[in-house]
């Protein structure tokens, strides 16, 4: 049986737990099929279509799918443990985890544009990546967390299908694409049937880049660490305070500038960190989460009190358009 390619016109909303089943079902058939006993390798972002694709696969193949997790520095607080603890812990995945940290913050270094930090941080991924598929034997299938609307738009042209392709001519692998035919609510929808937590499976948009678009201009050590350090303090006060989930996207900004404050009767001279919460639909166009005054005065008094490097909090007030969402 070949791979339902193209999303059928009668095919039914996947909106219950039975439906998401069903889908399940039908799925690791196929997969079963397709694979046979061959090898996939998928690479395993902790994002929520290629979290779902292999947990599809785990549950399809079991230990002949290969996920690959590359951390590239740019990260968010506990991403890659999570990760390690859901598949390799509890679902017994073959994940292969690689620290790339230096070598992604070692190219970074200096560069300052926002363009050129995207392409060395897309490049050096797929780098990363084929140098770990070339360790490995027998690898027939390439898993991608492919979904519909990436379907819809490269057809319609407002975007390139990114899934497919990047890696090196001469690394040629069929595509098992589980998830090809479903809208972002159906993957979800099947994620959270096959026991992803809820975190993984809800999760906000994260840019590819990263926490790199979050930390303006050329990226150094601390200052990521402050974005890293300022977004964990967002998400956790955002799930206690029931926003987790209901907001779109929220993230901390640090930008490349310091100003001066006072701590302990000394002068400090630090950097700012902007905080920006927004809701949209399409994200074509974006309106600002206001947050109460009591939670934005316990953000600010958190962050600056724990993050090194911070001596000033702002808040993002500004729709899109004329600001995009993210900084760069
Ligand atoms: P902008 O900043 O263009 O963001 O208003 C719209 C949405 O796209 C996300 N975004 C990206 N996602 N790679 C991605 O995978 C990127 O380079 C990238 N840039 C922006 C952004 O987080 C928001 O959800």
């Amino acid at each position: 049986m070949n791979p339902i390619l193209v999303r059928p016109a009668d095919m039914v909303r996947i909106t219950t737990p039975a439906l998401a089943d069903k889908y399940i079902e039908s799925q690791i058939s196929a997969l079963r099929e397709q694979i046979g006993d061959k090898k996939v390798l998928l690479a395993l972002s902790g994002g929520v279509d290629s979290s779902v694709v292999a947990a599809l696969l785990i549950k399809a193949v079991g230990r002949q799918l290969v996920c690959v997790h590359v951390n590239h520095g740019l990260l968010r607080k506990g991403e890659p443990e999570q990760v390690i603890k859901v598949f390799r812990d509890e679902m017994n995945a073959d994940l292969i985890y690689v620290d790339a940290t230096d070598r992604f913050l070692d190219k970074l270094a200096g560069v300052t544009d926002p363009e050129q930090k995207r392409k060395i941080i897309g490049g050096e991924f797929i780098e990363v990546f084929a140098e770990e598929a070339r360790k490995l034997d027998g690898i027939e299938f390439l898993a991608q967390g492919t979904i519909w609307p990436d379907i819809l738009e490269s057809e319609a042209g407002i975007k390139a299908h990114h899934n497919a392709g990047g890696l090196p001519e001469d690394m040629k692998f069929e595509l098992v694409e589980p998830v090809r035919i479903l809208f972002k609510d159906e993957v979800r929808m099947v994620g959270k049937a096959l026991g992803l937590p809820d975190n993984m499976v809800f999760r906000q948009p994260f840019p590819g880049p990263g926490l790199g678009v979050r930390c303006p201009g050329a990226i150094t050590r601390d200052r990521l660490e402050a974005v890293r350090e300022s977004d964990a303090i967002l998400r956790e006060e955002f799930a206690k305070n029931g926003l987790e989930g209901k907001v779109w996207q929220y993230f901390t900004v640090v930008p490349d500038f310091k100003s001066t404050g006072v701590k302990d009767g000394k002068r400090t001279f630090d950097w700012p960190c902007i905080i920006r919460a927004i809701n949209t639909t399409d994200v074509m166009e974006v309106t600002v989460e206001h947050l109460s005054p009591e939670l934005m005065d316990h953000l600010v008094k958190r962050i600056i009190t724990e993050v090194p490097g911070i001596n000033r909090v702002l808040y993002d007030f500004t729709p899109k358009p004329p600001a995009t969402v993210e900084y760069e």
